[in-house]
């Protein structure tokens, strides 16, 4: 199966548009020629939405928002649907991270119900799933991936094979430094893409991405990329800086 590699930036509360404009200026010299054999996408912050789609224009790089609303429009003070990013140029949501999971209450069927408002709006969801530390160490981790795919996918069976892309993030891996093994990380996909064939089809998982994240540096991207059931990489710090990312990108897929 031919899955195209995807390597993602999530820059989290980071770059204001003119830090977004210098950023992409920066790293478009450094990917020139701009590698086909592989996607790349940003998540960046939505006042940065237009900044950094109109920065990208004319080169395949896909700027995605963080977060979206589930209805089109309505009395939701603070919120931002799916419509409105499609709008701005956006591709693509990161949907379900675990910041915002841990911090900002959002629960699995909030994912499940954000997944169905992009998916008609033409953008394509980035879905995080990941174990905490204490539920790895408590030998949950299998448990909680398949809680949280059942959550996010409920309803989703007939949605197009690879429709949208999965992004394994163990949460001891986000900003520690500590990233899974490839060995580690493969497990978990390797468990993922088994769930999937088992629970909706053979189809969607062969077309389905799993995107690995979690201290994704240069130094470890290509090792990590290397596994069978790795299709990609989203990538919060490392993306911050261009010289960096545009590394990670490069990755040595040989
Ligand atoms: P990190 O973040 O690369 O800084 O660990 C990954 C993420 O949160 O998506």
């Amino acid at each position: 199966m031919n899955r195209k590699p995807l390597l993602a930036g999530n820059w989290k509360m980071y770059k204001t548009s003119r830090q977004a404009r210098e950023f992409f200026q920066d790293i478009l010299a450094r990917l020139n020629p701009f590698p086909a054999d592989r996607e790349v996408a940003f998540g960046v912050p939505f006042t940065s939405l237009e900044a950094a789609v109109q920065a990208v224009s004319g080169t395949p790089i896909i700027i995605a928002a963080q977060n979206v609303h589930w209805e089109p429009e309505g009395a939701f003070t603070g919120e931002v649907s799916a419509p409105m990013i499609a709008a701005a140029g956006a591709g693509a949501v990161i949907i379900g991270h675990s910041e915002r999971r841990q911090l900002f209450g959002e629960t699995g069927p909030g994912v499940n119900k954000k997944i169905k408002a992009v998916l008609p709006a033409g953008l394509r969801p980035i879905v995080c799933l990941g174990e905490t530390l204490a539920e790895r160490e408590a030998g949950l981790t299998f448990e909680v991936l398949a809680k949280q795919l059942a959550e996010a996918l409920a309803g989703l069976e007939k949605a197009a094979p690879g429709a949208l892309d999965l992004a394994y993030e163990p949460v001891w891996a986000i900003g520690t430094g500590r990233t899974a093994t490839p060995e580690t990380a493969q497990e978990a996909h390797a468990f993922i893409r088994g769930w999937l064939a088992e629970k909706i089809s053979p189809a969607a998982a062969g077309a389905t991405r799993l995107l690995y994240g979690g201290s994704v540096k240069p130094d470890n991207a290509a090792q990590l990329m290397a596994q069978p059931d790795i299709d990609g990489a989203l990538v919060g710090g490392a993306s911050l800086t261009a010289d960096g990312f545009a590394k990670i990108i490069q990755y040595d897929r040989s």
